[in-house]
């Protein structure tokens, strides 16, 4: 899809849909009144024969209007003028989008971004509307026979701007492509089953980002090479797999050499079964989903390098599966992880922290201006914060403030929970220096006190993601996040 920037005036232009936003109850915006000066009171008209009353997830397309040279104008309801926020008017370009994909137009140019919306830029409001457009055409059918013919997403899409937001417009377009093929990738690689999305598969996928700019340099370990290095914990997942387990790294070398790099460590189990400590059959096949941090950290990067982002950032991932076998982990096994640091398994489905641990060791060794590692890491994080945000812990405030920012802006969001000493003793082993597990209390907090052993040496958070990247039932699907938070936390970074 292609997005350019307008300052013409709707009415005059010729297009497959111009797109105007209504507020209830029966409030034209101003672009929308201006067309409806040029047609002669067409939109009121249509307000007032009770077509749409401006109530939010509302649309109404009306053909050929006298007047203007478009051949369709789609009203779109804002809901309550006074109510209308960041997330109102995220809904209303999401259901414009929804709307014209299945118009039949091949272009369309759409006024929404001139809406006041309180706290937001223009620079904002057109990238929301590039992201939400781009991301309402994703369908993850890269494995049906048979695409869904009745889709026909549109082609093109002017997005009308004052004539003094034009620069900011235009940047605001570009970033916005680039985060949502950042996202894109994310979803893409999220939706892919396990039999396909194997460790060695992401491996592929980073080599291949990695060909598309000079400034990414990608290297794959083995398990020869963790084995090497001690990453005992990471290997006792792998062990009962086919599979061999990688450690991808991707460094992103946009910013000022010697710059101290943002290390980005996603968790890439490709599939997890929960191990010896199986999981009850239901719904299990959304453990493809349990590399969503791994898949987040490939579409960071690929925004940074469309982006062409002034910063420095490594991508860590460790990437295996989670299956029960014969030489698989069993529960009460200690094992060495490569910090030294001994911990006894009691349980095989507590995986992530495991594997985490090892690679937030070896990224040490990039002396990180921050870390922060991405995981669907605990199913307590989905019962304590839904999927409307993330779950942020970390051992430095300031970091922790910066990560919550960037998310509120991207409209992405995260919320900080606490990481106090207290929780620590939970983790108490008889027998080893840690148990993998805490018991049945705050299961999100205690995942993050156990990773929170081997992140000393630096600033560091945690983003729980088990509840936000994606989306079950009958709109099953990855949902990319948290791309925009981390690419907008890189942004903001690179600005100052
Ligand atoms: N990948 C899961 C977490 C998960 C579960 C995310 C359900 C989203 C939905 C993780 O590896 C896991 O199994 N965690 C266990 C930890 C427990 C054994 C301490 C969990 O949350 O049940
Ligand atoms: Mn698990
Ligand atoms: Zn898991």
């Amino acid at each position: 899809m292609k997005f350019t920037v307008t300052s013409e005036r709707p009415g005059s232009v010729k297009t497959g849909c111009v797109i105007l936003g209504v507020f209830e109850r029966r409030t034209l915006s101003s672009a929308a009144a201006e067309f409806d000066k040029t047609t002669r009171g067409l939109l009121k008209k249509v307000l007032k024969d009770g077509d749409m009353d401006g109530s939010s997830g509302q649309t109404v397309m009306v053909h050929y209007p006298a007047g203007a040279k478009c051949e369709r104008v789609m009203l779109v309801g804002c809901g309550k003028a006074s109510e209308f926020k960041t997330r109102a008017y995220q809904q209303a370009v999401s259901s414009a989008a929804r709307a014209a994909n299945a118009s039949g137009a091949d272009d369309a140019l759409s006024y929404l971004a001139e809406l006041e919306v309180p706290g937001r830029t223009s620079y904002q409001k057109v990238r929301t509307l590039v992201e939400a457009t781009r991301s309402a055409a994703y369908t993850p059918d890269t494995l049906k026979s048979e695409k869904d013919k009745s889709l026909r997403p549109l082609r093109s899409l002017a997005i009308g701007v004052d004539a003094g937001d034009m620069g900011s417009a235009r940047k605001a377009l570009s970033d916005g492509e680039a985060i949502a093929s950042g996202v894109e990738l994310a979803r893409l690689l999220g939706d892919l089953p396990g039999n396909i999305c194997t460790p060695a598969y992401l491996a592929d996928q980073a080599r291949k980002l990695g060909r598309s700019s000079t400034k990414l340099k990608v290297s794959v370990m083995n398990e020869a090479g963790m084995e090497k290095l001690g990453m005992g914990s990471l290997l006792s997942v792998s062990r009962g797999s086919r599979q061999p387990a990688k450690l991808i790294t991707l460094q992103y070398s946009g910013g000022k050499t010697g710059e101290k790099p943002v290390v980005l460590v996603g968790k890439g189990v490709t599939f997890d079964s929960g191990g010896i400590s199986i999981k009850p059959g239901a719904a299990m096949d959304e453990m493809k989903y349990d590399m969503c941090g791994a898949a987040s950290v490939l579409g960071t990067l690929k925004a940074c390098v469309a982006m062409k982002l002034p910063v420095n950032v490594v991508g860590v991932i460790p990437a295996t599966e989670n299956l029960p076998d014969g030489n698989a982990s069993k529960p009460g096994d200690i094992v060495t992880s490569m910090s030294g640091q001994t911990i006894e398994v009691l349980n095989t489905d507590a995986e992530g922290r495991l594997i985490l641990c090892d690679a937030l060791t070896y990224c040490g060794k990039y002396k990180p201006a921050a870390v922060i590692d991405i995981a669907t890491l605990t199913g307590a994080c989905v019962i304590a914060l839904g999927s409307q945000a993330a779950g942020l812990l970390s051992n430095d405030d300031e970091l922790a403030d910066e990560i919550l920012l960037a998310g509120e802006s991207a409209d992405d969001r995260a919320w900080h929970m606490p990481l106090w000493d207290e929780y620590q003793q939970q983790l108490k082993s008889n027998f080893a220096d840690m148990a993998n597990i805490g018991g049945r209390e705050a299961g999100t907090i205690t995942a993050a006190c156990f990773l929170s052993r081997f992140t000393k040496k630096y600033r560091w958070a945690h983003l729980d993601i088990a509840g936000v990247a994606w989306k079950g039932g009958d709109e099953k699907g990855s949902t990319g996040r948290p791309v925009s938070l981390l690419t907008q936390f890189l942004i903001d970074r690179a600005a100052s």
